[in-house]
């Protein structure tokens, strides 16, 4: 294939999400919280914070188009292991498509037991969100932490990227230890990680 064919064929899918995640943003802009899919400098910091070696699935919520599935992926995830729950039933549709060894549930992440009852055969080894916390009110955030840590294995991440400058959920929540990314500026708009674990 000549060069420039190669270059098209390796960028459409890229512009297509973007279409479609726009598409989905004009429609439900609270829900998708982001105009674009995130950066591959967010999405492998995103997947960085997970151990390949760690036994037992790995949850991501809101995967949208797949930005940081794919960064699992290239970071050495199994998609066997993979756990995709995401509410818009046409993204749900592209993952099927795309990753069709993972497990794709169409569902609501804040109600995380509910969606995944049934569906682990093991504790996590991660849960990884891309969910727009922040147009939540922090008691539905806080409920969302407490469901992923009843499903993780002890001590295993609980990984969320944000645009805002303070953290989605406080650093200093009882037993749980916090740390944060730089700030990723190549990313629109720019983001930090921030990752929680249950002590
Ligand atoms: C900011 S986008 C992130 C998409 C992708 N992870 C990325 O980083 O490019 C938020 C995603 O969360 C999904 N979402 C929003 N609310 C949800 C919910 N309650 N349950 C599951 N998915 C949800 C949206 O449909 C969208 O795909």
């Amino acid at each position: 294939m000549p060069l420039q064919s190669s270059v098209r064929a390796l960028k459409k899918p890229r512009l297509d999400d973007e279409v479609r995640f726009l598409r989905s943003w004009i429609e439900k802009p609270l829900h998708m919280g982001a105009v674009m899919p995130s950066s591959k400098l967010l999405a492998r910091t995103m997947a960085e914070y997970v151990d390949v070696k760690a036994q037992g699935p790995v949850v991501e919520l809101g995967p949208g188009t797949g930005a940081i599935t794919n960064a699992l992926i290239e970071h050495g995830v199994d998609q066997k292991r993979l756990v995709l729950v995401e509410y818009n039933p046409g993204f749900c549709a592209l993952l099927r498509d795309r990753y069709p060894q993972a497990k794709v549930v169409q569902g609501d992440a804040y109600a995380l037991r509910s969606s995944l009852k049934d569906v682990l055969d093991a504790p996590a080894s991660a849960v990884v969100s891309g969910l727009p916390l922040v147009t939540k009110p922090m008691l539905t955030r806080l409920k969302l932490i407490r469901d992923a840590f009843m499903a993780l294995a002890p001590g295993a991440p609980f990984v969320q990227f944000t645009y805002s400058v303070a953290p989605p959920i406080p650093k200093s929540l009882p037993g749980v230890s916090t740390e944060a990314s730089e700030r990723i500026w190549m990313n629109l708009p720019p983001a930090r990680v921030w990752v929680y674990r249950k002590r």
